[in-house]
C-alpha cells in the first residue's frame, strides 16, 4: 500500500492568529503547512524545493506578496493561491491579470472554499497554456413566471439539469401549457432558458442594440472571450459574496454576466467596458462597475423586480453609471472631494453627463439606461448633481443604482468584508445619508444581507420610509 505524502503548502501571512487558524484548518484537511510570516523567507524556502503550493496574503511588511508573486513567476511552477480582498485586486489588476499560475482567495473564506482553492492551484496543469476557462454564455436565463400568461412562446426554451446541461422543453412556436407550467413550478423550477441570440431578440432592448451589431466584428473573438472570463472572476471576488443567501449571488452573478456578453458583441460597448478596465491611478473602474452591478441586481431581486428588461436596464446602467469618469484628469478624479476647487468640483460632477453623452453617442441605447448614468448621483434632498431634481423627479432605477454606488464605494475602502464591516456600512449610510438616499432603496440593500439589521440601524430607515409614503 502506498500513501500519497501530504501536499505541502507553504503559508505566507504576517497575521499570527490568521496564519494560526490557516494551520489548524490545513491540517485538518491533509495538508502539510509551512508557515511563514514574509515574502523574503518564502523565497528562501522556496528556493531550497519540495514545496507543492504557496497560500499568500497580498500584504505584508517585508517583500510583499506582488513581489513573491512575481519571484515564483520567473523561477518556477509552484502553484500560488492569493488570499485577497477587493481592494488589493483591483490595486493588483496588472499584475494578477498576467494568470498563469496563479489563483484567488476573495477573504473572507471557508475551510471549504480554501481547501477548493488549493485542490484547483495543484490540479495537474492542462496541455498548453493554461488559461482562465473561456466559456461564452451560451443560454439565458428567464423567469418562469414571465410564460405564465400563455401567450405564444416564439423560441426553444430549456430547462438547466446541470452547469453546463440543458433540455429543450418547448419547441419555437408551439408555446408552453400552462398545466406544464405549473408542473415545473412545483418541482421547483423557477427559471428557464433560451439560447444567448434568442434572448437578445425577446429582450426588447437588445433588439435595438442589434443596430450595433451589424458593424461588429473587428475585435478579436479571443479578446473578448478573454474579457468575459476576467469579468467573472471580478464577480466572483466582489466583497459580501458569502454575506449574501448563495443562491441570489448566483442568480445576480448570472444577470450581470449575461449583460457584459450581451453587450460585449457590439464592438462600441465592448470599447467601453475595456476602457474602463483599464487601471488609472490605482482604480480599476470596471471593478468597481460590476460590483455596482451585482448589488444593483441583488437589490432589484430583493425588490421583486423581475422583468428582463428592467434587469437589463440596470445592469448596464450601473456597469456604464461612472463611465464619464474616463474623460476625467486623473489628478481631479484623485482629489479627495473636500479638497478640491469650486472648479474641481464642477468637472469632477460632469461625469454623469459626459457619461450619458457618451451612452448616447453609441445607437440605440436604451434611454433607460442613459437616465440611470444621467442621474446616479441626485439626492432626495433635491440637491444632487446635475440637475438638483426633487425626489418625485428621479428615475427610480437611478435611485437604486446610486444606494448600490455608495454601498460599494464604502466597503471598497475595506479590506474584508463580513457581518461587522456590513453592518458598520450600513450604519454610516443611514447616518449621513439617510436624507440623500431613497428609504426603500436603503430597505432593499439592507435585506440583501442573510442576516438581521439591528433595529437601530434599520428603525431610521423605517421612520425615513413612513415619513416618505405616509403624510
Ligand atoms: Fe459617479
Ligand atoms: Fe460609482
Amino acid at each position: 500500500v502506498t500513501v500519497t505524502p501530504k501536499k505541502r503548502v507553504l503559508v505566507v501571512d504576517d497575521d499570527d492568529t490568521f496564519r494560526n487558524g490557516l494551520k489548524y484548518a490545513l491540517m485538518q484537511s491533509g495538508y502539510d503547512p509551512i508557515l511563514t510570516v514574509g515574502g523574503k523567507v518564502a523565497q528562501q524556502l522556496l528556493e531550497k524545493g519540495g514545496i507543492d503550493v504557496v497560500l499568500s496574503d497580498v500584504n505584508m511588511p517585508d517583500g510583499n506578496g506582488i513581489e513573491l508573486l512575481k519571484f515564483i513567476r520567473q523561477s518556477g511552477t509552484v502553484p500560488i493561491v492569493m488570499m485577497t480582498g477587493l481592494k488589493s485586486l483591483i490595486e493588483n489588476v496588472d499584475v494578477f491579470r498576467a494568470g498563469g499560475i496563479l489563483h484567488f482567495l476573495p477573504k473572507p473564506f471557508s475551510r471549504e472554499t480554501l481547501v477548493a482553492a488549493l485542490e484547483a492551484a495543484l490540479a495537474p496543469p492542462e496541455v498548453g497554456p493554461k488559461l482562465p476557462p473561456v466559456e461564452e454564455v451560451a443560454y439565458c436565463k428567464v423567469p418562469i413566471n414571465d410564460f405564465i400568461s400563455g401567450k405564444e412562446v416564439k423560441y426553444d426554451l430549456y430547462v438547466q439539469l446541470s452547469d453546463a446541461k440543458y433540455v429543450k422543453i418547448a419547441h419555437a412556436g408551439a408555446g408552453l401549457p400552462p398545466e406544464q407550467i405549473e408542473n415545473y413550478r412545483e418541482r421547483g423550477v423557477s427559471h428557464l432558458y433560451m439560447t444567448k441570440g434568442d434572448f437578445k431578440d425577446y429582450l426588447r432592448f437588445s433588439v435595438k442594440i442589434s443596430g450595433v451589431l451589424k458593424d461588429s466584428g473587428t475585435i478579436p473573438r479571443q479578446r473578448k472571450l478573454a474579457f468575459l472570463s476576467q469579468t467573472s472572476q471580478l464577480l466572483m471576488a466582489t466583497m459580501g459574496s458569502d454575506q449574501v443567501n448563495a443562491e441570489m449571488m448566483e442568480q445576480s452573478r448570472g444577470i450581470v454576466e449575461s449583460a457584459v456578453s450581451v453587450l460585449s458583441d457590439s464592438d462600441a460597448y465592448f470599447g467601453l467596458m475595456d476602457l474602463m478596465n483599464t487601471r488609472r491611478g490605482g482604480d480599476n473602474l470596471y471593478a468597481h462597475s460590476l460590483a455596482v452591478s451585482l448589488y444593483s441586481c441583488l437589490m432589484a431581486n430583493k425588490l421583486g423586480w423581475q422583468s428582463p428588461n428592467t434587469l437589463m436596464y440596470v445592469a448596464t446602467g450601473s456597469l456604464f453609471h461612472d463611465i464619464g469618469k474616463k474623460e476625467l484628469p486623473e489628478d481631479i478624479l484623485r482629489k479627495p472631494r473636500m479638497m478640491q476647487s469650486n472648479e474641481e468640483r464642477s468637472i469632477f460632477e460632469s461625469h454623469s453627463l459626459r457619461g450619458a453623452q457618451i451612452l448616447r453617442a453609441v445607437p440605440d441605447t436604451p434611454d433607460e439606461v442613459i437616465w440611470i448614468v444621467q442621474q446616479h448621483h441626485e439626492n432626495e434632498a433635491g440637491y444632487g448633481y446635475p440637475f438638483r431634481l426633487r425626489k418625485g423627479k428621479i428615475y427610480p432605477l437611478a435611485k437604486l443604482v446610486a444606494v448600490a454606488d455608495e454601498f460599494v464605494d464604502a466597503v471598497t475602502r475595506e479590506e474584508k468584508l463580513d457581518q461587522e464591516v456590513v453592518l458598520r456600512v450600513l450604519h454610516q449610510m443611514v447616518k449621513f445619508s439617510k436624507d440623500l438616499l431613497d428609504p426603500g432603496m436603503m430597505a432593499a440593500l439592507m435585506s440583501v444581507f442573510k442576516f438581521e439589521i439591528p433595529a437601530d440601524i434599520r428603525g431610521a430607515i423605517t421612520l425615513a420610509f413612513e415619513r416618505k409614503n405616509g403624510a
